[in-house]
């Protein structure tokens, strides 16, 4: 499906918005992340972003302190405590391909290639909300970025899984990085069908790269639950690819879709920068 930009009616801001999916993933034209963000572009962003749950900016020229200034724009900014942070900018840290390497040796004990769908921080009590990340060094083809949709996750489902998920809680397990990195942290457990605390919608909500497990159930009948959610996931009419350029940087909403890496570019050293925004401590829900 191709549509048009358009502006955002009854708003000032000048944004332009042509949405690439039917419910997600949209790109945004007619703004310079390197300069100030007016109030209306800003709350025009934030409601795509609720909207479309990723939204994705090309031909961006932008350093890593205008990277962060867009960020804060939307929260506090999050130090991840087991990523490699920016010498002057403690928030933002590398994706690279060495780091996705060493992660997948870690964790490809119980996750199988492809499976690695994925929300961040979902080990946190309050996991971060938003996340932009930048292009820095891209392979000539390839590396593109996948996001999925999980309120269509949910609506997917049959009523006979729905039923067999509701109350049902699940836990992400990081603390192997977490202790690597001299934090530690309790493991906690988070609905597996969360309520959007700003739109309202269920989203089927968890992370595959962090030994999720369904409490209160064998362990068999966890994995089974679990794999029904990864269907959804990977179901091409919930998602979302977007294939990077120099200049290109996503923002999305944390609490609304879950992502992908595709890694189909060899040895190549491809490197994007992330920024992750923190969620208000009172929404230890969502
Ligand atoms: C991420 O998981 O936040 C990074 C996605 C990517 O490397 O494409």
């Amino acid at each position: 499906m191709s549509t048009a930009f358009a502006q955002v009616l009854g708003s000032d801001s000048k944004i332009e918005i042509r949405p690439l999916q039917p419910t997600i993933g949209a790109e945004i034209g007619n703004i310079d992340l390197g300069q100030p963000l007016s109030p209306a572009d800003r709350d025009a962003i934030r409601a795509a972003v609720l909207k479309y749950k990723v939204v994705f900016f090309r031909d961006q020229t932008i350093d890593n302190a205008q990277h962060a200034a867009f960020a804060r724009e939307f929260g506090p900014l999050y130090v991840h405590p087991s990523n490699k942070h920016d010498d002057k900018i403690a928030p933002l840290h590398k994706i690279s391909a060495e780091d996705a390497a060493r992660y997948e040796d870690r964790v490809r004990k119980y996750v199988a290639p492809g499976d690695e769908y994925h929300t961040d921080t979902s080990w946190r009590l309050v996991p971060t909300w938003g996340a932009v990340l930048r292009a820095v060094n891209l392979p000539p083809v390839g590396g593109d970025t996948i996001w999925v949709d999980a309120n269509l996750a949910y609506e997917g489902l049959s009523d006979e899984v729905k039923a067999r998920l509701e109350g049902r809680y699940v836990t992400h397990d990081f603390l192997g990085a977490l202790n690597g990195s001299g934090h530690d942290y309790p493991i906690v457990s988070h609905p597996v069908v969360r309520t959007h605390r700003e739109t309202g919608q269920k989203i089927l909500w968890v992370n595959f790269t962090q030994k999720p497990q369904i409490l209160g159930l064998e362990l068999a009948e966890s994995r089974a639950l679990l794999d029904e959610v990864l269907r959804q996931y990977k179901r091409p009419e919930f998602q979302v690819r977007f294939s990077w350029r120099p200049g290109s940087v996503a923002f999305w909403d944390n609490r609304g879709a879950v992502h992908y890496a595709v890694k189909n570019y060899g040895d190549f050293p491809r490197v994007l920068e992330r920024i992750l925004i923190a969620d208000e401590p009172l929404y230890a829900d969502l």
